[in-house]
């Protein structure tokens, strides 16, 4: 089990654990660290039994621990439960389950599952019944695998939303996140659908739709994925999966607990001054964030770069200033810094990270997990979708159709983006423009094609281009407009007939037919109707995260790993 853990451990997670059946009893070994931290301490392959379920975490709800590791049990020590996703409505879950007297050890959302299939088995149902039970009074996003001490021939597992694969050897089966896990004892595979349970047996998967309880057929199908192709899903890098993933990270960052939420807007609400501090794509956010606050809550707040910050200022904070700082890894030096200082200052932080655990959660009064599971490539994107998503969500509540539009404009456009990037990838500069909350998006789209296809690019507010950028413009040098059917429409076609009148080529980004902008355009991406004009940069970024990407690979670059850069910059 610790080799097919290690197989998924690729994506870097914060805890491990492992538990098998033995004697009518679970066995577990778990903790807090990497994999080989916890095998040197527990030795995870010294495991009695045949059967059992392992797990690595990425923390959502509760930070790295020990208790918060996975497996996660019920009350009897007897149903053991690894889980992958979040149960929005684990507080009420859990609050029911406490009062008819469960005793939870953890902090997780998981837990709820584990004591709910308790329930239910008590009642008299199997485990595969208790399984189905349970999840329909689960909402949120899922994929389980759960094991029984009073049934140790099988595992149960099942789906919502996040992904479960089921791998059939010739003496075993297997079912894991991802492919890789199992593709070294067995390259025949089973998808479980959306709301669908397996029951796992030696020589036997039996898999039901939990909508008619009805049992399913289906076949392996046989992988011909290479390991590294395994590991991104087949896509040929992780960035173009990890862009391909936005609309479930979209939905996951949206399922950040209410009170959360509340909190924030309380600590918001009685600031004096609030500074928004991130450095790279999270400055972005934090561009698109104060632009946010102003136009949704009328507070007046200020973006910062994390390192300017200090110079500029922190001698201004006082005890009723708030600082958001926006840190994809939680560990970025120059914002680390910027917070330690506010905090001297006596100034609140909220802070908002994918790595719950990270130096930014401790250093935090209020923290938002933005659950957009690890990103490999080095150029940030569902993790900026994700952090919009969680300063949007403050303000809007209806973000909901939101991932299913990302979901069409990758399907529908993704062809057109490949041709734009074929035309213009050897054009040495590129511009990008937009005005309003569409600014953000121009500059986000220009630091990913700057920093993947290493092209020299410039961005602005399209309403200063005018003041000095206009003057290198020349017939066929290429300028994006991001321009969505906003209160900046009109303006911006007068930008656009500024450049057009130099010879520039146009690339629009527009709402579907808006054929004012198409006439006026050399090469457009359309966009789908009717998207409010706050909740456009989550949308209208996926384009250019895309066209940064393909002009990348069309001129030979490997856009997982750009020269110069790291992930996790951890030096001022
Ligand atoms: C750009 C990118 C970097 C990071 C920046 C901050 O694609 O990835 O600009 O956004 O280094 O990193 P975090 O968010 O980890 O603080």
């Amino acid at each position: 089990m610790r080799k097919a853990l290690e197989r998924l451990e690729y994506r870097g997670y914060d805890s491990v654990g492992q538990a098998t059946v033995s004697n009518g009893k679970l066995v577990i070994k778990k903790d807090k660290g990497k994999i080989s931290e916890v095998h040197a301490k527990t030795n995870l392959d010294d495991m009695p039994g045949h059967i059992g379920v392992a797990h690595t975490r990425w923390a959502t709800h509760g930070a790295p621990s020990k208790e918060n590791a996975h497996p996660h049990t019920d009350c009897d020590n007897q149903i053991a439960v690894i889980h992958n996703g979040i149960i929005e409505n684990f507080m009420e879950l859990r609050r029911e389950l406490e009062d008819r007297g469960h005793t939870f050890r953890s902090r997780t959302d998981t837990e709820v599952i584990a004591h709910l299939i308790e329930e239910s088995v008590r009642r008299g149902s199997s485990l595969t019944g208790g399984v189905i039970d349970t999840m329909r009074r689960l909402k949120g996003a899922f994929a389980i695998a759960v094991l029984s001490s009073h049934d140790p021939q099988r595992i149960v597992c099942a789906r919502r939303e996040s992904p479960l694969v089921i791998g059939v050897g010739e003496d075993a089966v297997y079912c894991a996140s991802d492919v890789p896990a199992f593709l070294p004892l067995t390259n025949r595979a089973i998808w479980l659908e959306e709301d669908e349970v397996a029951t796992l047996e030696l020589g036997k998967v039996e898999i039901r739709a939990l909508r008619t309880g009805e049992i399913v057929k289906r076949s392996p199908v046989e992988v011909t994925w290479t390991r590294e192709a395994a590991e991104r899903s087949g896509f040929p890098h992780f960035m173009l999966k990890e862009i391909y993933e936005q609309p479930q990270a979209i939905r996951n960052a949206l399922r950040t607990q209410r009170i959360y939420h509340e909190l924030v807007a309380s600590r918001l609400d009685s600031a004096g001054v609030v500074y928004l501090i991130g450095c790279g794509t999270a400055y972005h956010a934090c561009l698109a964030g104060s632009y946010l606050l102003a136009k949704l809550a009328g507070l007046r707040s200020q973006a910062a770069i994390a390192s300017e910050f200090n110079h500029v200022h922190a001698d201004l904070l006082t005890k009723d200033s708030v600082v958001v700082a926006i840190s994809q890894s939680g560990e970025t030096a120059d914002t680390l810094n910027a917070v330690r200082q506010s905090r001297e200052k006596g100034a609140t932080i909220i802070g908002i990270t994918n790595v719950m655990g990270s130096t930014l959660t401790r250093l935090s009064d209020v923290y938002i997990g933005q659950n957009s599971g690890p990103e490999i490539g080095v150029a940030a994107t569902k993790t900026f979708t994700a952090q919009v998503s969680v300063l949007t969500r403050q303000y809007m509540k209806k973000l909901a159709e939101v991932p299913n539009a990302v979901t069409q404009v990758l399907g529908k456009q993704a062809n057109t983006i490949k041709e734009i990037a074929r035309k213009y990838k050897d054009r040495p500069s590129w511009c990008f423009l937009g005005r309003g909350i569409s600014e953000v998006v121009a500059i986000e789209g220009r630091l990913k094609l700057l920093e993947i296809a290493y092209i020299p690019s410039l961005a602005y507010a399209a309403g200063e281009s005018k003041h000095g950028f206009i003057a290198i413009v020349e017939p066929g040098y290429p300028v994006v407009f991001v321009a969505p059917r906003d209160e900046t429409h009109t303006k911006i076609i007068g930008n656009i007939m500024e450049m057009k009148a130099r010879g520039a080529n146009i690339i629009s980004l527009i709402e579907e037919g808006d054929k004012q902008i198409e006439s006026i355009s050399d090469d457009v991406i359309e966009m789908p109707k009717g998207i409010p004009s706050f909740m456009t940069p989550l949308l209208y970024i996926v384009p250019l995260q895309l066209l940064a990407y393909q002009v990348a690979v069309e001129k030979g670059y490997d856009p997982d790993r750009p020269r110069n850069l790291a992930k996790s910059v951890t030096v001022e």
